[in-house]
């Protein structure tokens, strides 16, 4: 029989990796496979449960459709970190303020979570690939008093772990404490999550470039564009098209793709979203970290994602993520452009 690592057991092992104190991260991640387990289960059966499926009827702070899956994994998360101590507050994409837990145990908690529970809310009902993307800081105020929106707000550099589960074909945990990115596959037969990617490093040049082309004549700046048109044309070296567009529509689950075959994922500013669709705090932030720990870039266009200090919880920001060369590449042809709006 080959040689099995649960989470837990690589936790232990990797213990010095994490700069602060090797129980707390496994107190943190534990939280997050507990949650991440009810939801899997949830998501596996979403095509039974009607309660599941379909919108909750209400919107959230953004003004967008919430989803009932949505509001469960919100809830879940958040009840799994608010149990256990080490967290004193979390921000969601899902509520439009953030929750400082009362808790006098909770007061005690060094980290704070920032997560979006439900990406890819559109694909739920169509039983398409979805996600959890999780991102955690050290508090700036002090331990044992309530956390504070200073303490949510800090730039992605501060982050000390982050990750996000995918719920695909199999489920899986992916996460970072900034030495290296490993890959945990949900094992259903014994409820554990095991080593099946480790340290995962993305091509420096891949051949897949990820945006919604719909988006096309909206985006702002033409050199989007640029880059585009010459990914769909024949390299005249090659005789040949070097590049094929993937993309499913939910940021985990082509993030994911292109970590395992190398590419870049775009969602750049447009018409209507000036500021792009994505968000700094709970989407950008982590996938930026796990890509420059997996050897890849993340930028605005103009600048590295990780060092912007988010002025607001919700924010958005313009989003080219992946291969290093790749997402050089559309820099570079952006910053030829001025960004054009209507
Ligand atoms: P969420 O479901 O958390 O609101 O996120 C949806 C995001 C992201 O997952 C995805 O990449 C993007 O929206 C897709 O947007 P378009 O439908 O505009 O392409
Ligand atoms: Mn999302
Ligand atoms: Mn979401």
């Amino acid at each position: 029989m080959s040689k099995i690592t649960t989470l837990d057991q690589f936790i232990v092992k990797k213990q010095a990796d994490f700069a602060f104190a090797g129980g707390e991260l496994s107190q943190l991640l534990s939280s997050i496979q507990l949650a991440s387990k009810i939801v899997s289960r949830e998501v596996n059966k979403a095509g039974l449960a009607h309660h599941i499926l379909g919108s909750a009827g209400k919107e959230n702070v953004q003004g967008e459709d919430q989803q009932n899956l949505d509001v469960f994994a919100d809830d879940q998360f958040i009840a799994a970190f608010k149990a256990q101590g080490e967290v004193c507050g979390v921000a969601s994409e899902e509520n439009d303020h953030f929750i400082a837990f009362d808790e006098e145990t909770c007061q005690n908690g060094k980290y704070v979570i920032l997560i979006d529970p439900l990406d890819g809310s559109s694909n739920i009902d169509v039983n398409v690939s979805i996600g959890t993307i999780f991102s955690i800081y050290r508090r700036i105020t002090p331990v044992g008093t309530k956390a504070q929106k200073e303490d949510f707000l800090q730039p992605g550099i501060r982050q000390v772990v982050a990750g996000y589960v995918i719920y695909g074909s199999s489920t899986m945990l992916v996460y970072t404490t900034g030495a290296g990115v490993n890959g945990f596959t949900f094992d259903l037969s014994i409820g554990v999550f095991c080593l099946s990617h480790p340290n995962m490093q993305i091509p420096v040049q891949g051949k897949i470039y990820s945006v919604n082309e719909g988006n096309f004549h909206a985006f702002t700046n033409e050199g989007v564009r640029e880059y585009i048109r010459w990914c769909q044309s024949v390299n005249p070296n090659e005789g040949k098209k070097p590049y094929t567009a993937r993309y499913i529509g939910s940021l985990v689950a082509d993030f994911h793709r292109n970590l395992i075959k190398g590419g870049v994922y775009l969602y750049p500013a447009t018409q209507n979203a000036p500021e792009g669709k994505l968000r700094l705090n709970y989407e950008c932030n982590p996938m930026a970290f796990l890509i420059e720990q997996a050897g890849g870039k993340a930028t605005d266009g103009k600048r590295r994602i990780m060092e912007i200090t988010p002025g607001e919880l919700h924010e958005r920001v313009p989003l080219i993520i992946g291969s290093k060369e790749m997402v050089e590449d559309v820099e570079n042809r952006m910053n030829q452009h001025a960004e054009v709006s209507a």
